[in-house]
């Protein structure tokens, strides 16, 4: 099986590779990371000949004569005071090279998963909810950021200090030493134990987050669909219910993370006790001096830091593997559209203008579902066709074949012989204009929206489009004109004004191949009428596809296609068509008497 065809579902259980993912964007910054981690281990290790300090200054007043002793003393003081200086700077450097490349790292992962987005293809978007990639790009990109930065930092201040003071410790007494170890085995289960248990906690809650914010997208931008049909009660107790699973695990969560601290402080705890008992009897023996007996136990004491901020480095780096691993199935998936890109010989030369498009024997099937069944059709360069055919008849599916939004899963889409899957998507998509049947509209103003495909237009070229595409009238009534703002997702519009500034968006390109996808079916027959003369007489030549439901805008293209059930069953001349007694002559004839019945 390719990667393409896997399920996220089988991805999330083959994370394996999720380490070689992290490191192909640690590996760049890998010097940086490594002075990083340097500067925080030589921040510990000045901090860590304080104690050292310390005790010759004891063992000095304890042996020196009095006039030697005070020099002595301020010696070690001044020793003390000046190896503030170098740890600051170091605590610093190792700051900025830390937390700055975790920042570029959670830069590059936003940026590439956006681009990632972009490049995924309907069939990918099908199956995920935009929740999910909200998650993604917010909370999981977030974990990774802590592991990096603050996880790193916590992991090598907790592992500089266990060597050098059990180093120091050993030298003093090594018996003493061992015996301070005691505890050490249960500190590394609940090192252990805490961080499976915490890495699955928070698989957990990134995934339920996921749901939630999907949720809480799909109820705003169907707000009006729910209060509509008096279901906030339900949609409330529904999100309720995820809010309060949500909440649930991440007190399991915190309980989880909060307990590897104790745990911990247990275990130091009880190495301090043993090394009171033990050494005190030492010291009371006299085989170890008092200086070494306060050296050994302030080790000790300076060993708890360390040991907790192990616990927190466990905390950070589970949580951030756990949202790479998530990153990483996401990543993995590939879209099916591939672009071939541009080869050699075709780079930096303009695109080849399509002229001939030609469906060659194409089907196309959803799993079982067949929408498309041996289709072939030739559009000459400059016609204008219809497709018409009951609903279901597969006639969105055949208008996202032309500009490649969706491959045929036999046959070829053509252009002047050319397999449209050998052609730079750039290339092919930039020549063809695609309003689509579910108009889709950003929260900007009306200009803004119909130059969305042609951002560098003229507001004359703007201004044409509308007009073109019958917006002229409309425009008027707003008195910002082009200005205004349509609102989320263009509520502010009717439905047939959103379709008639998507129409306007797909003129202003001045496309070679424009394709309506039933762009006029919310428009009255009059102002259809209008817009289709005004296509045909447009300045620039263009084949026109139009997907209709009435026969009167049907009556003038030079080709119609009747669908159904996904294949042509149906093509010729209006008058052609009329002549027979076909699913075209019983349409017009029903659309005639809705006609004379709305003449009435
Ligand atoms: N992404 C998809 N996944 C599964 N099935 C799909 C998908 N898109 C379309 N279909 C199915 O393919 C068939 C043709 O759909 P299509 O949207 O092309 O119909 P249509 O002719 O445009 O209908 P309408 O006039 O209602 O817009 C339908 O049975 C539909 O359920
Ligand atoms: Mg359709």
């Amino acid at each position: 099986m390719g990667e393409a065809e896997k399920t996220p579902e089988e991805f999330q259980t083959n994370t394996g590779k999720w380490k070689a993912f992290l490191w192909s964007y640690l590996r760049r910054y890998r010097l940086r990371l490594a002075f990083g981690v340097a500067f925080v281990v030589a921040r510990d290790l000045i901090g860590y000949t304080i104690p050292l300090l310390i005790s010759i200054g004891i063992d000095t007043l304890a042996h020196s004569p009095r006039e030697t002793a005070s020099a002595g003393v301020a010696l070690v003081s001044l020793g003390i005071a000046a190896a503030a200086l170098p740890r600051f700077a170091f605590q610093t450097a190792a700051r900025l090279s830390l937390m700055s490349t975790s920042r570029n790292i959670e830069y590059e992962m936003r940026r590439d998963l956006m681009r990632h987005f972009f490049a995924l293809d309907a069939s990918f978007w099908s199956r995920t909810r935009v929740g999910d990639a909200m998650a993604h790009a917010v909370n999981d990109l977030n974990a990774v950021r802590m592991m990096v930065g603050p996880g790193a930092t916590a992991l090598f201040e907790g592992v500089t200090a266990l060597p050098v003071a059990l180093a120091v410790m050993g030298w003093v007494n090594w018996h003493l030493t061992l015996a301070a170890l005691l505890p050490l085995p249960f500190a590394f289960w609940a090192l252990l134990y805490a961080g499976r248990m915490i890495r699955h906690r928070f698989d957990a809650i990134q995934s339920l987050f996921s749901t939630m914010s999907a949720a809480v997208q799909q109820t705003v931008s169907g707000v009006r669909v729910v209060r509509a049909f008096v279901q906030e009660q339900n949609e409330t107790s529904r999100f309720d219910e995820m809010n309060r699973s949500y909440a649930k695990s991440n007190r399991e969560l915190a309980l989880y993370s909060s307990s590897l601290d104790p745990m911990l402080a247990f275990a130091t705890g009880l190495s301090v006790l043993i090394v009171l008992g033990y050494g005190g009897r030492l010291v009371l023996e006299g085989s170890l001096s008092v200086g070494d007996f306060v050296m050994f136990t302030t080790y000790m004491a300076l060993l708890s830091r360390p040991v907790s901020s192990l616990g927190r480095a466990v905390n950070l780096l589970q949580r951030g593997a756990a949202s790479v691993a998530r990153l990483h199935a996401l990543f993995a998936q590939r879209p099916k559209i591939v672009d071939p890109g541009v080869s050699g010989k075709d780079s930096g030369a303009a695109p080849v203008p399509l002229r001939e498009l030609q469906f060659d024997d194409v089907s196309v099937s959803f799993g079982k579902n067949v929408a498309l069944a041996g289709v072939s059709l030739r559009i000459p360069f400059g016609s204008t066709v219809a497709i018409l055919g009951p609903t279901g008849a597969g006639k969105t599916t055949l208008a996202r074949l032309i500009p490649r939004l969706l491959d045929p899963s036999s046959g070829c889409v053509r252009f002047d012989g050319r397999d449209v899957r050998d052609m730079p998507l750039e290339q092919l998509r930039s020549q063809i204009s695609l309003a689509s049947q579910e108009t889709y509209l950003f929260s900007a103003t009306l200009g803004e929206n119909i130059a969305m495909g042609a951002p560098s237009a003229s507001a004359s070229q703007i201004a044409e489009a509308a007009q073109m595409a019958g917006l002229e009238e409309d425009l008027r009534a707003f008195p910002l004109g082009l200005q205004t703002i349509v609102g989320e997702r263009g509520v502010m519009l009717s439905g047939g004004q959103k379709q008639r500034v998507a129409l306007a968006r797909a003129l202003l390109r001045r496309p070679r191949i424009l394709v309506l996808d039933d762009t006029l079916s919310r428009v009255d027959a009059v102002t259809a009428d209008f817009i289709l003369r005004q296509l045909r007489h447009a300045s620039w030549s263009q084949t026109t596809v139009f997907i209709a439901t009435r026969i009167a805008a049907a009556r003038h293209a030079d080709h119609i296609v009747i669908l159904s059930e996904g294949r042509v069953v149906e093509a010729g001349r209006h008058d052609e068509l009329l002549a027979s007694n076909s699913y075209y002559a019983r349409m017009a004839r029903l659309q005639n008497l809705e006609h004379e019945l709305a003449t009435l």
